[in-house]
């Protein structure tokens, strides 16, 4: 595995495992499958529902707390100060963990600087390792970084080819915030597995379409948080850092940029 670094210094692997809709005892078993194909890294919220299985995957998996990065996410009924406090303590139960690697701000939320003001005195207190936001464009940012006192660590928005958002990574990198991406694969509203310019790259390297796309992102800086229920899926994703795409290969991968959002959002 790869990491970042992060803005406090902490290490975040380059690749992680996503878990919307991975739910109830399948989902932990899922969970515990991704682990035992090597990701160290998940990706869960309070919205997603799956904490409490994410924590009995930790652990019956027997791996060491300290050898795992746990996203976790506060959304809306969490927004004012003391509701977040609250949340926190909910995700470090159902997680069953003493602390939460990183805990992000999910969404655009008119509360969310007070969000962020529990988030940073957990911060405080030890109980999670880095804080940051989600879902923020550049404008949304910039404002929230100018009164937030403690730079977000990262940003995780939507990131594909379609609408890689490689301006908002340079702004972010700007403030030494890193970008996450989600829904590497579009979740299904494109079919990137037959995109022909994918596939023939994909060709030439021995790889899929879909190690394509997690690599041209992983390799300008942005981090994935790929979701399969299926093992060999599981395995595939992560088999990325074996290859490098060339300047021309990126460009030609560049110009499937739409610009803009597949799903509505910024
Ligand atoms: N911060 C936010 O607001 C936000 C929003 C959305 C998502 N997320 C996070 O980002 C993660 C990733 O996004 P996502 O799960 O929505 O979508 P995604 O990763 O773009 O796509 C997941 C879909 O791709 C399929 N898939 C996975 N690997 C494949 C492969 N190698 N070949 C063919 N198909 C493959 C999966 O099917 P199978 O499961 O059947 O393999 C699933 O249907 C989420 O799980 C969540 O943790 C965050």
């Amino acid at each position: 595995m790869e990491y970042f670094k992060l803005n406090n210094g902490m290490k975040m692997p380059m690749l992680g495992f996503g878990t919307w809709d991975v739910r109830g005892k399948d989902g932990e078993e899922v969970i515990l499958t991704s682990f035992d194909v090597g990701y160290r890294h998940i990706d869960t919220a309070r919205m997603y529902a799956n904490e409490e299985i994410v924590g009995n995957a930790i652990r019956r998996s027997g791996i060491n707390r300290e050898d795992l990065f746990i996203t976790t996410k506060l959304h809306s009924p969490y927004a004012s100060y003391k509701k977040a406090k609250a949340g926190i303590e909910e995700s470090l139960n159902k997680l069953q963990s003493d602390y939460i690697d990183l805990i992000l701000v999910h969404e655009p939320y008119a509360q969310g600087l007070d969000m962020y003001a529990a988030m940073k005195e957990a911060y405080k207190d030890g109980k999670v390792k880095a804080i940051g936001v989600s879902n923020l464009d550049a404008g949304r940012f910039k404002e929230f970084a100018r009164q937030c006192e403690i730079i977000p660590a990262v940003d995780q928005v939507e990131s594909h080819v379609y609408f890689p958002q490689l301006g908002l990574k340079n702004t972010l990198n700007s403030y030494g915030t890193q970008m996450q991406g989600w829904a590497s694969f579009t979740e299904g509203k494109r079919d990137i597995f037959a995109e022909p310019v994918l596939k023939e790259i994909g060709a030439s390297h021995g790889k899929s379409s879909g190690q394509v796309v997690l690599r041209y992102l992983v390799q300008n800086g942005i981090g994935v948080i790929p979701k399969s229920m299926r093992k060999e899926r599981m395995k595939e994703n992560m088999d990325i850092f074996d290859f490098v795409l060339t300047e021309e290969e990126c460009k030609k991968i560049e110009k499937l940029d739409e610009g803009r959002s597949l799903f509505g959002w910024y």
